[in-house]
C-alpha cells in the first residue's frame, strides 16, 4: 500500500519534508502540495512525478488523492487546518506547535476526542533523534539513578523570520519542553524566565533562560538564543544520581582546517536533525498505515508544551516562579 501525502505551506520546513519523502520513505509518496504563494507550491510539487498543486488547504485535505497531510504553514494557521484534517478523518502530521493558542490547543483535544480516533502528531522530531533516545533509554534503565537536573542550550546562528522575543518561548524553546518532559516522563509544574539583554546584532528579540520544574523535583535549565551567528547548536546534559549523559557533538567528526581542531557546526536545524527527521516521516507513515501508535508526540503532547510555553511568558512578566497544572492526560492519550 502506498499513501499520498498532501503538504499545506512549502517554504523552509514543507520543502525539506518534501524532499524527505522524495528520497523515498516506503509505503508513502508526495501527492499533493498547496502554499499561499502558488509559485513555492509548484517549485516543491515540481520535483515529484505526479504530485499536484491545490489551490486552497480545503481542497487538498478533501481530495481523494490524499491519505494524510503534513501542515508546514505558519503556526498561526495550525489549528483552522488541523482541525479540517480531524473534520475530513485525514491522519496529520502537524509542525510544532500544535496551535497558536491554548484555546485553540484545547479545540483539537476536544474534537479529535470527539471523533474517537487518533489521528494528530505534532513535529516535535527530536524524539526521534539518535541521542534524545539513547539519554531516554539510559534513564529509564536504572543505572543511572534519579535524573537530577538537565542542561539544555539552543542556539541558532540566524533566527527564523518570524522570531520574536515571545517566540522564542513559544515556537524555539517548545522543542526544549517537549524533549526533556519525554525523557524525563514528567509534566512541569513551575517556571521561571530571565531575559538578557539583547545581542547588538538582533535588538528587536532577545535571548531566554528558562528554568522548569517537575513536580518531583527535577529542574530542567534552557538557554535560548537565536541569533548566535557561529553556527546551529544544540546540546543537553541530563545530571543523575550516579552519572550523566550529553548529546554527542553532531556531525560527529572532529575536523583540524585553517588551524582549528575540533567539530564542525550545522549551519541550521535541518542539517542536525536530519535522521529525526526522517525518522518522524518513516514512524509517521507507519503509524497511517498499520494503526499502530508512534512514539511521536500526539496532540495531548502537543497542548502541554504549549501550556508550558503559556506558563513561561506569564513567568517573564511576573518577573517570578509561575506555578502552573496543565491537567490531568485523558485517558484517550493513554
Ligand atoms: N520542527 C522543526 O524543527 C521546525 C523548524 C522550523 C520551523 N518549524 C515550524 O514549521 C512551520 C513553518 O515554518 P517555516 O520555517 O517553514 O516557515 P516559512 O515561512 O519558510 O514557510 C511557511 C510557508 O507557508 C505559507 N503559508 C502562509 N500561510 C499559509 C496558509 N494559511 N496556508 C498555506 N500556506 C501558507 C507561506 O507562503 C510559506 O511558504 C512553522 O509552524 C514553524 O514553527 C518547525
Amino acid at each position: 500500500m502506498t499513501i499520498g501525502i498532501g503538504i499545506i505551506g512549502a517554504g523552509i520546513m514543507g520543502a525539506d519534508h518534501a524532499r524527505i519523502l522524495q528520497e523515498g520513505v516506503a509505503g508513502a509518496r508526495l501527492a499533493g502540495v498547496q502554499d499561499a504563494d502558488p509559485a513555492r507550491a509548484e517549485r516543491v510539487a515540481a520535483l515529484t512525478p505526479g504530485a499536484q498543486v491545490f489551490a486552497t488547504a480545503a481542497q487538498l485535505i478533501a481530495d481523494p488523492s490524499i491519505d494524510a497531510v503534513l501542515i508546514a504553514a505558519p503556526d498561526e494557521a495550525h489549528a483552522q487546518l488541523t482541525l479540517a484534517c480531524i473534520a475530513h478523518g485525514k491522519p496529520v502530521l502537524c509542525e510544532k506547535p500544535l496551535a497558536a493558542t491554548l484555546d485553540d490547543c484545547r479545540e483539537i483535544l476536544k474534537r479529535e476526542i470527539a471523533g474517537g480516533k487518533r489521528l494528530v502528531q505534532v513535529g516535535y522530531m527530536r524524539r526521534f533523534d539518535p541521542g534524545y533516545q539513547a539519554m531516554k533509554r539510559g534513564l529509564d534503565g536504572g543505572s543511572f539513578g534519579e535524573a537530577l537536573m538537565m542542561h539544555c542550550v539552543h542556539r541558532n546562528a540566524v533566527a527564523p523570520h518570524y522570531t520574536t522575543s515571545d517566540a522564542v518561548l513559544t515556537n524555539s524553546a517548545v522543542h526544549e519542553y517537549d524533549v526533556a518532559r519525554y525523557i524525563l516522563g514528567e509534566d512541569f509544574a513551575a517556571a521561571t524566565v530571565i531575559s538578557p539583554r539583547p545581542s547588538r546584532k538582533a535588538i528587536n528579540r532577545q535571548p531566554q533562560l528558562i528554568v522548569l520544574e517537575t513536580p518531583s523535583g527535577a529542574v530542567v535549565d534552557i538557554e535560548c538564543f537565536m541569533d548566535c551567528t557561529y553556527g546551529y547548536d544544540v546540546r543537553a546534559e541530563l545530571v543523575c544520581e550516579n552519572g550523566t549523559m550529553a548529546l554527542a557533538p553532531n556531525p560527529p567528526v572532529a575536523v583540524r582546517l585553517d588551524m582549528r581542531d575540533g567539530f564542525g557546526l550545522n549551519p541550521d536545524w535541518r542539517g542536525r536533525f536530519v535522521e529525526a527527521y526522517r525518522d518522524q516521516m518513516r514512524a509517521w507513515v507507519n503509524t497511517v498505515i498499520t494503526g499502530q501508535r508512534s512514539v511521536g508526540s500526539s496532540a495531548w503532547d502537543g497542548y502541554v508544551a504549549s501550556a508550558t510555553a503559556e506558563a513561561c511568558l506569564e513567568a517573564r512578566a511576573a518577573g517570578a516562579k509561575v506555578r502552573f497544572d496543565v491537567g490531568k492526560r485523558p485517558d484517550f492519550y493513554a
